[in-house]
């Protein structure tokens, strides 16, 4: 729009300009006479028609003012359809955004419900065979009971896989303790699945109050992070840093994430996006935070969000 109006000031300068230097010739050529002292010249030069040039000039100057008025009109035929090319990117991004944004939803729905039906009927059905396993156990002896103890041990394993499943699907601590809980918990078992990498954690600010969406995030951003850090960083030290900024009747409340490792790193305009990544920037920005990679070479790779606080001011879809 402003520079629709700047284009439009700059064109009535341009007549302005024009208008002037033709007055100010018309006032001049009818002080010196000019026609006059042009035929008083020209008139030996009769033979070579000379005396015509202003007629053809007069042609030349019009044919040149048909051509620029050519041109100015294509080149505001071309202005228009890159504007309407802009817009048309523009609707696509936004409509691009809000399909991710609704795959992230449906996949977090998607989970949760998983996580449940593992919990209520696998769960249960393991506990129903076990209890009659036991049951059995002490009504047998000899090779029957070491066969039975079996399969108690066999439950207990597939107990466990399920339990970190739904871990993994659905951080119930999230929902019962809290984000700092869940996340400690969380990484204390990632550290005893990366014993050769030394972590760091530093929790600051208060971040038990935060609404349900900033904590599944903080939470993803969280494993994800790692998970990239165990699959390609080759790091010996990861320090994760999740704060919360300012209290909440604060405009500047947020809650800075951050996780950095003194791994191999990658060339900043060579990584090859996965859906990690991705997925990582799109839940940022669904809340209206901003996200950010640094990395280089052999120097390590970081992430860092910073997400704010209030709903209000989240991008809406
Ligand atoms: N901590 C890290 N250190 C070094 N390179 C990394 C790190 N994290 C990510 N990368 C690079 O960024 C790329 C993209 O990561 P992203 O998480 O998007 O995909 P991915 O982990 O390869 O696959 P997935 O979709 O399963 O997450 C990785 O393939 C890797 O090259
Ligand atoms: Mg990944």
């Amino acid at each position: 729009m402003d520079s629709q109006r700047t284009a439009g000031a700059r064109s009535g300068l341009d007549l302005a300009i024009v208008a002037f230097v033709v007055l100010g010739s018309a006032v001049l050529f009818t002080q010196v006479e000019l026609n006059e002292w042009l035929f008083a010249r020209t008139r030996e030069l009769e033979a070579l028609q000379v005396d015509e040039a202003p007629a053809i000039l007069f042609v030349l100057s019009t044919c040149l003012s048909w051509f620029a008025w050519r041109r100015y009109r294509e080149a505001r035929a071309e202005v228009s359809r890159r504007q309407l090319a802009e817009e048309q990117l523009a609707a696509l991004l936004l409509e691009n955004r809000r399909l991710a944004q609704q795959y992230l939803q449906a996949q977090e729905a998607e989970r949760k419900s998983l996580a449940r039906e593992l919990h209520d009927e696998l769960g249960q059905y393991l506990n129903a065979i076990k209890t009659d396993a036991v049951s059995i156990q002490e009504q047998v002896n000899g090779p029957q009971a070491s066969t039975v103890s079996a399969i108690i041990r066999h439950i207990d394993h597939l107990h466990a896989v399920v339990r970190d499943l739904i871990r993994e699907l659905r951080p119930v601590a999230l929902d019962e303790l809290g984000l700092q809980a869940a996340l400690e918990h969380y990484l204390d078992q990632r550290q005893q699945r990366m014993p050769t990498v030394h972590f760091s954690v530093s929790f600051e600010g208060d971040l038990d109050s935060l609404r349900e969406p900033l904590n599944v995030t903080i939470y993803r951003l969280t494993q994800e992070a790692l998970t990239n850090v165990s699959r390609h960083a080759r790091a010996g030290h990861v320090t994760i840093r999740v704060a919360r900024t300012g209290s909440p009747a604060d405009v500047s409340d947020a809650v800075t994430f951050e996780v950095t490792d003194d791994g191999r790193g990658a060339e900043p305009g060579e990584i090859r996006s996965g859906l990690g990544l991705i997925g990582m920037r799109e839940r940022v920005e669904m809340l209206g935070g901003q996200w950010k990679i640094t990395t280089a070479p052999d120097r390590g790779f970081r992430v860092f969000a910073r997400i704010p606080v209030s709903e209000h001011r989240s991008v809406s879809p």
